[in-house]
């Protein structure tokens, strides 16, 4: 898959403009503030329907403008090309489409423009807390799996409405047995999504990990045991094997052990005023030669970690559904050692449409892919950079 053009007006400090882009690299140099990570993001938008940065709408809207319009034209396997727009204003109306259709719900969007993303925070992968890898494993499984996607939107539904209900509970502000009544019944529909998106997270771990060792060693060049371990927090799930997730008759076991286990700790839940156990506890160890790198790994180990974890996901998409994402990488080359920065990009522009955002020239110094196309960057207007 790949970006063939880009159109765009109002975003950030970008000048309108209109872009067309190599199939395979697109370099995008300039000095620090200049807009290279504003291209990026407004690339990147539509792949998640928010900022990869995780701000708010409004803040992508030009500061001098009332609203901002992004058009890209996608390629897609065997010609099925689309286009997708985007218009935010700052009033926070948001409009998105794919071939003048308009998308209503967020979640229509996921798996349309496949992309990964590298920045320095990529390493918050495994050095970060656990929310950052259950991410990674329920964006990861969304994107190949549409019950899953729907699953999880219900269960974090349920996991609010719980949490709300037993702060209730132990602020005495509700009538205690209807309020009761209602926490039994949630924790039957928490139990029911739980057992399907934990199953996605162990079969997420495994299909990751078919690939996830051989991109670890191959940009580090060595040979070592890496591996991550899905941890989840229910026990009915840790006694699962991988092959539980295909047979539906697994599903519904697990989802009355589950209840058993939600309805067992319930009490104690209510004392406490917060839930107990839950698929928001789980976690995923990232193990080299027997080290958990969470705890234990170096910088240069976890951003190795980090970047193999998040190439992984690609290898996953292109077994699953026979989709090459298009790759980002911000800013990135500049903490790795000349070595593996060029093995990194090696890997990743071989196969895929890839976009590399840097201050610094030298990091791609003497690197000459094929299809390659410079972008300059100046003060928010994007040109070809012929020099
Ligand atoms: N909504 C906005 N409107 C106008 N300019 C913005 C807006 N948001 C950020 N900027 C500007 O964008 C610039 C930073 O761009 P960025 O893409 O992060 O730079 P870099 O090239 O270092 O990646 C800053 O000058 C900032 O003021
Ligand atoms: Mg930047």
């Amino acid at each position: 898959m790949h970006i063939r053009s880009a159109s765009c007006s109002g975003f950030r400090n970008l000048t309108a403009c209109s872009l067309e882009f190599s199939p395979r690299v697109n370099l995008v140099l300039g000095r620090n503030g200049e807009g290279k990570t504003n291209l990026l993001e407004a690339l990147n938008y539509f792949s998640l329907g928010r900022s990869h940065r995780g701000c708010r709408n409004e803040d992508l809207v030009a500061f001098d403008r009332d609203d901002l319009h992004v058009r890209l034209e996608v390629a897609r396997k065997r010609g099925e090309d689309f286009t997708c727009e985007f218009g935010l204003s700052r009033r926070g109306e948001r409009r998105l489409r794919i071939d003048g259709e308009l998308v209503l719900r967020r979640t229509d969007l996921v798996g349309r423009l496949a992309t990964v993303f590298f920045n320095p925070e990529t390493t918050r992968l495994v050095r970060g807390g656990p929310r950052y890898r259950r991410q990674y494993l329920d964006q990861g499984r969304s994107e190949i799996d549409k019950v899953f996607l729907g699953e999880l939107t219900a269960l974090q539904r349920a996991l609010r409405q719980k949490a709300t209900l037993l702060r209730d509970l132990r602020r005495g502000a509700a009538h205690h047995e209807t309020t009761r009544r209602e926490l039994v019944a949630w924790n039957r529909e928490l139990a029911r999504s739980a057992a399907v998106v934990c199953l996605g997270r162990r079969q997420e771990t495994e299909l990751l990990n078919s690939f996830v060792r051989h991109n670890h060693n191959t940009l580090i060049n060595k040979d070592l045991d890496f591996r991550m371990i899905y941890l989840p927090r229910f026990e009915s799930v840790k006694n699962l094997t991988a092959a539980a997730g295909e047979d539906p008759n697994s599903q519904k076991q697990l989802t009355e052990e589950i209840t058993g286990e939600l309805d067992y700790i319930m009490e104690q839940e209510i004392r406490r005023g917060r839930p107990l156990i839950g698929p928001q506890f789980d976690d995923l160890e990232v193990r080299c030669e027997g080290v958990d790198l969470r705890q234990f790994g170096s910088q240069g180990e976890t951003r190795s970690a980090a970047i193999a974890m998040t190439l992984a996901r690609s290898d996953v998409l292109f077994a699953t559904q026979g989709i090459r994402p298009v790759i980002f990488f911000d800013d990135i080359f500049s903490e790795l050692d000349r070595e593996r920065a060029r093995r990194l990009q090696e890997m990743a522009a071989s196969l895929h449409q890839v976009f590399i955002a840097t201050a610094r020239p030298e990091d791609v110094e003497g690197w000459q892919p094929a299809d390659l196309r410079r972008w300059r960057v100046r003060a928010g207007d994007v040109t070809l950079d012929d020099g």
